[in-house]
């Protein structure tokens, strides 16, 4: 299971990679403005921070210690941390990402594997908006029912190839993609299992599609208030 998780984790830190490589050949630009460059290098900073917590997860995981690492934390929090994660990958270019207005969650979770597949579903649907001839447009939302906490992410991109629908959960498979590895999928679908819950696609077609990443309250301890 160390090897799994390490191996999933891995493809998230060569994605961050991607967004910093990005953000320094911008920075490396002599027409870039001074205040921009301050907004790169706040991206890398952010990213670094990122691929290093992941790294202490992969370490804490294979010392077996990852109890510890369970803390209370906030899904809007956590939303709103991938999206700023999200726009310096060349994926997210031109892309409008918004946050909807959602209720405010809090809950046991391990931020950085359920950041993990947030990012992944974003990555996926920032890749797909910018293949609309429209504007790109992903949205975020959280949700909550009887049972679970949901996160949805919506595109507007072409929708998910058909010869892929079926079998995506499984690890390498990818389509119409140049660097795709066939991992972001794969990576959501583990994090939902965790937590007692699904990755589902609610529908897909051009012009919409949308993600639905359910997480079990039982096993998030997550209790909604009494009124
Ligand atoms: N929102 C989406 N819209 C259209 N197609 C999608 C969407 N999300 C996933 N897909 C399709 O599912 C495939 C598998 O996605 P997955 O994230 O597992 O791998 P990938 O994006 O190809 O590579 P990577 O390992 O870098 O994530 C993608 O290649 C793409 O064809
Ligand atoms: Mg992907």
């Amino acid at each position: 299971m160390a090897t799994l998780i390490a191996s999933l984790l891995s493809h998230d830190i060569r994605h961050h990679l991607a967004a910093v490589y990005c953000n320094a050949e911008f920075m490396n630009d002599p027409a870039t403005l001074a205040a921009d460059r301050k907004q790169l290098f706040e991206e890398v900073r952010l990213a670094i921070e990122d691929i290093t917590k992941t790294l202490d997860f992969i370490l804490l995981h294979a010392k077996s210690e990852l109890p510890s690492q369970v803390v209370l934390e906030s899904f809007n929090n956590l939303m709103e941390r991938t999206v700023a994660a999200i726009r310096p990958h060349p994926h997210a270019t031109g892309v409008r990402i918004t946050i909807e207005e959602s209720p405010s969650i809090s809950a046991l979770f391990n931020k950085t594997i359920v950041g993990s597949a947030v990012y992944n579903l974003l990555l996926n649907a920032c890749f797909a908006a910018q293949r609309t001839s429209e504007s790109g447009k992903v949205e975020i939302s959280l949700h909550e029912d009887q049972s679970f906490v949901c996160i949805r992410v919506k595109d507007n991109g072409p929708g998910v190839p058909a010869g892929v629908r079926q079998s995506m959960s499984q690890p390498f498979v990818t389509s119409g993609k140049q660097d795709g590895i066939g991992l972001g999928i794969t990576i959501a679908h583990y994090v939902a299992r965790e937590y007692c819950g699904s990755l589902q696609i609610e529908c897909t077609y051009p012009g919409c599609t949308i993600f639905a990443l359910r997480l079990a309250k039982p096993s998030i301890n997550y209790y909604p208030a009494q009124s």
